[in-house]
C-alpha cells in the first residue's frame, strides 16, 4: 500500500509556542566553570539580585543543575509554583522556559524552580536530534521577556552545560585564587571555542570574575590574578569578590545578601560586579561600525 501525503501530515514542524513574544531582547549569560565550589550558583543568585534591585531589570534566573542550589539559597524568597525545567528538556513541546519560571519577593526577578530530574534530562537529551540546541529554542520567545537571562550550570561540561553554551550570548566564568581553579578556566575556554567553531558562532567570553579572594592570602592572591591577566587580558574583571561569610549564611537563611546583609562587603562588590556586567554587555552589543568610530574619535 502507498502511502497518501495525507497520512503524513502528522509529521510537521513543532507547533507553534504557547507564549507570546514580548518586546524585551535578554542578554543571555552563560555562569559557567568546570569545577564545584568557586561561586557560580552564588554568582547568578547574587548578580541576578543585583540587576534586578539595584539597576531595575527584568531578569531569569535558569538553574540548570541538578542540585538546585539555585532554589536552595533563595528559597525564603521564592513564591509557590512552577514547574520542570527537565520536562522541556526531554521532549518536543511548545512550552518554553519562562512559563515554568516562578517569580520571587525580589520585584523584577525570575526563577526556574529547583528540579533534581535534571540529573535525569542530562542523560535523555543524548537521545535527542539537535540535543545542543534544545535550550537555546526554549529561550527563543522567552528572551523576549526579559533584560537579562542567568544560566546557572553544572559543575562538568555535560549535556547541559554545552546546552547552555549554545543558548548564551556569552559566558561569565567564576574562578577561586587557586592553581586547580585556573586550569579549570583553561579547560571551559576550550570548550567555549569548539562551542563558537560548530554551533553558536556568536557566543564571546563576557569576563572571568575572581570570587572568594581571601585578602589574607595577598601573595598567592597577586600571583593568581597576574598569571589570569597575562592569559586572558582585559576579560578578568576589575571587580574581585572577597570571601565573606555573609553570603554562605545569607544562602543559609534562603535569602539572598541584600536582604539578608545589605551592608556586607560581598553586597557591596555583587553591586559593582553588576555595574561592570552592564558595561561588559552594553561593549558586547555595539555594532562594530560604532566602537571603530568611538575608538578613532578617543584617538584623535
Ligand atoms: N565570596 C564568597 N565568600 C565566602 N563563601 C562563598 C563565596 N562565594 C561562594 N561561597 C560559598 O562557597 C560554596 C560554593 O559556592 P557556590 O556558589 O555554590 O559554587 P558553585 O556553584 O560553583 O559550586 C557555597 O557554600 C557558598 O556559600
Ligand atoms: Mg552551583
Amino acid at each position: 500500500m502507498r502511502l497518501s501525503m495525507g497520512s503524513l501530515t502528522g509529521v510537521q514542524r513543532v507547533a507553534a509556542k504557547s507564549l507570546a513574544p514580548g518586546k524585551k531582547e535578554a542578554i543571555v549569560i552563560a555562569v559557567a566553570a568546570q569545577k564545584g565550589g568557586v561561586g557560580k550558583t552564588t554568582t547568578t543568585v547574587t548578580l541576578g539580585a543585583a540587576l534586578a534591585r539595584f539597576f531595575e531589570k527584568e531578569v531569569l534566573l535558569v538553574d540548570l543543575d541538578a542540585q538546585a542550589h539555585v532554589h536552595l539559597s533563595l528559597r525564603e524568597m521564592v513564591n509557590a509554583g512552577g514547574d520542570s525545567l527537565a520536562e522541556l528538556l526531554e521532549e518536543p513541546t511548545t512550552r518554553e522556559v519562562a512559563e515554568v519560571a516562578v517569580g520571587t519577593k525580589i520585584p523584577g526577578l525570575e526563577v526556574t524552580p529547583g528540579c533534581p530530574e535534571l540529573a535525569r534530562a542530562e542523560n535523555r537529551l543524548s537521545t535527542r536530534i539537535g540535543k545542543e540546541l534544545v535550550l537555546r529554542e526554549l529561550l527563543s520567545v522567552s528572551r523576549t521577556h526579559y533584560d537579562v537571562i542567568l544560566l546557572d550550570c553544572p559543575p562538568n561540561l555535560g549535556n547541559l552545560t554545552i546546552n547552555g553554551l549554545v543558548a548564551a550570548d556569552c559566558v561569565l566564568i567564576p574562578c577561586n585564587p587557586a592553581m586547580l581553579s585556573v586550569s579549570g578556566v583553561e579547560g571551559l575556554m576550550g570548550a567555549v571555542g569548539e562551542v563558537q567553531a560548530a554551533l553558536n558562532p556568536s557566543l564571546s567570553v563576557l569576563g572571568l570574575v575572581l570570587t572568594r579572594v581571601d585578602q589574607r592570602n595577598s601573595a598567592t592572591n597577586t600571583l593568581i590574578a597576574s598569571l589570569l591577566a597575562e592569559n586572558f587580558g582585559d576579560l578578568l574583571s576589575t571587580v574581585q569578590i572577597g570571601a565573606d561569610a555573609a553570603l554562605s549564611r545569607a544562602q543559609l537563611a534562603g535569602k539572598d545578601v541584600f536582604a539578608y546583609d545589605p551592608h556586607s562587603r560581598a553586597a557591596g562588590q555583587y553591586v559593582e560586579l553588576a555595574e561592570w556586567v552592564l558595561g561588559r554587555v552594553a561593549a558586547l552589543r555595539q555594532p562594530a561600525h560604532e566602537e571603530a568610530a568611538t575608538d578613532s574619535s578617543a584617538s584623535g
